[in-house]
């Protein structure tokens, strides 16, 4: 590669999870602190990186098209840094494929870009996929200026391996940061402007601190912090879903009532398959006790139709867990075979029409079910968290407590917790009217 000029402005573009928009974020904040600008909007920026997902095929190959749209008329690039999910997997493929790139960083080695940079100028090209001993969360810069509504990773990587997933292989084993590292860090976010903070990890309810202590623990500590309003965590997983973390939802008022607990499907023999370690019933049971301790609790849940064997009766079982459970959101993806995983190499792939056949009607169940959620929300009076204007003179958008997005019109602004009245209700949204339109 030929030496390039130092980078004076970049762009971070952020795919997937977010987790990955948390990495985005503090990736940004390290070039700043080099003295590197964000490029304005519609201008190309110096250094571009490509915060990259692998958890679905598509968002695989758009690395390559985004790489390749990066190329200027003249045939010259601006610097170009593949992260995120892809690079870990990818890394030398990403090499050999891609000419332009000049650095390969995967999510827990990202806080060495600056010197990375600093080889990219001089003309050499490095791959760094290490799962290094030394934290990148200290070697990171202080959070500046947040949104109202900020992301708090507490726990990264996964040891449940179901057989379909990379995260494994991509986030590596469970690791939780320490709790003293989060409270001032939650901090920090309070000083930067966040009312809200969002607890993230690949399995968030696996965080524990070096006494053990559960995430409930981590929750009461944040709760106490005088300035932060509201608390939320994802994504869980069914099998750390402990009555301590249960019953903070019943104990801790700061935490929002909503709930994400992937189930992926609704049928046991296929559970068995994914390497889930629930089944249906026990999943089932979890979200009793939640509710008993929290009735008016939102649930979330992740769906993929069509794993390897899957029967048409063994998908109808998942429809019919979507109508028993009334979930308020929901994400479904198709199935998608990934390189090196166990379910990649299992009999019975099911055929793309049928996977998008069985979509379609979980998607409406879904949908109706999100619709059902919204509109039994009518009539009851909550705050919404202000986000951000709206497209209408006036208006303005927040998230309600059960994170359903609200819009209403009166005297607000970003940031304020406004209590309003739900008085309509679509399947993506729900308008409020303003009951107290004092700043809060
Ligand atoms: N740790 C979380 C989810 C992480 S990945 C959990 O276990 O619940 C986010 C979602 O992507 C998963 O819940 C699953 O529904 C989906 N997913 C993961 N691998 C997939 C694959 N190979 N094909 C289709 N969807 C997948
Ligand atoms: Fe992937 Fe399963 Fe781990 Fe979730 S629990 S990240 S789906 S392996
Ligand atoms: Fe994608 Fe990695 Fe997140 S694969 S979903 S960016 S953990």
């Amino acid at each position: 590669m030929r030496p390039s000029p130092p980078p004076r402005t970049y762009r971070v573009k952020s795919f997937g999870c977010q987790m990955n928009v948390y990495d985005g974020e503090r990736m940004a904040e390290l070039l700043a602190q080099q003295g590197i600008t964000p490029a304005p909007e519609g201008e190309e920026a110096d250094l571009v990186v490509l915060n990259t997902c692998h958890i679905r095929e598509k968002a695989a190959e758009k690395v390559y098209s985004d790489i390749g749209r990066l190329r200027r008329v003249d045939g010259t690039a601006p610097l170009i840094a593949v992260a995120g999910c892809v690079a870990q997997a990818e890394g030398e493929e990403i090499m050999a494929r891609a000419p332009a790139v000049s650095m390969v960083v995967g999510p827990q080695a990202y806080h060495r870009l600056p010197a990375m940079i600093a080889d990219a100028v001089a003309g050499k090209r490095a791959v760094d996929t290490d799962m290094p001993a030394e934290t990148k969360f200290d070697a990171l810069p202080a959070r500046r200026k947040v949104g109202p509504s900020a992301f708090l990773t507490v726990q990264e990587g996964c040891d449940k391996f179901c057989t379909y997933c990379v995260v494994p292989y991509t986030r590596g084993a469970e690791v939780s940061r320490p709790f003293k590292d989060l409270l001032a860090e939650a901090q920090r976010l309070i000083d930067a402007g966040a009312r809200e903070v969002t607890l993230l990890g690949q399995n968030v309810n696996a965080w524990r601190d070096e006494g053990n202590r559960g995430l409930e623990k981590l929750i009461e500590a944040l709760a106490a912090i005088p300035g932060l309003e509201r608390i939320r965590y994802t994504t869980s997983h069914p099998n750390d879903m402990t009555q301590g973390l249960i019953e903070a939802h019943r104990d801790v008022p700061k935490l929002m009532p909503f709930l994400h607990l992937p189930v992926q499907s609704g049928n046991d023999r296929v559970l068995k398959a994914m390497n889930r370690s629930h089944t249906v019933g026990s999943y089932l049971e979890i979200l009793d006790r939640v509710r008993a301790a929290r009735p008016d609790i939102a649930l979330s849940g992740d769906f993929i139709v069509g794993f390897p064997g899957e029967t048409d009766a063994e998908f109808e079982d998942t429809l019919r867990l979507v109508e028993r459970v009334g979930y308020a959101q929901c994400f479904s993806f198709k199935y998608s075979a990934r390189p090196g995983t166990p379910a990649a190499e299992m009999d019975g792939q099911v055929p793309l029409a049928v996977m998008d056949e069985r979509l379609a009607r979980l998607q409406a169940a879904l949908n109706a079910s999100q619709l059902a959620f919204n509109r039994a929300s009518l009539g009851k009076s909550c705050e919404v968290l202000v986000e951000r204007r709206g497209k209408l003179a006036g208006q303005w958008l927040g998230k309600s407590p059960w994170l359903q997005s609200v819009h209403f019109t009166g005297e607000a602004a970003i940031g304020d917790l406004i209590r309003v009245e739900l008085v309509e209700a679509g399947p993506n949204s729900l308008s409020g009217r303003l009951l107290q339109p004092a700043h809060g």
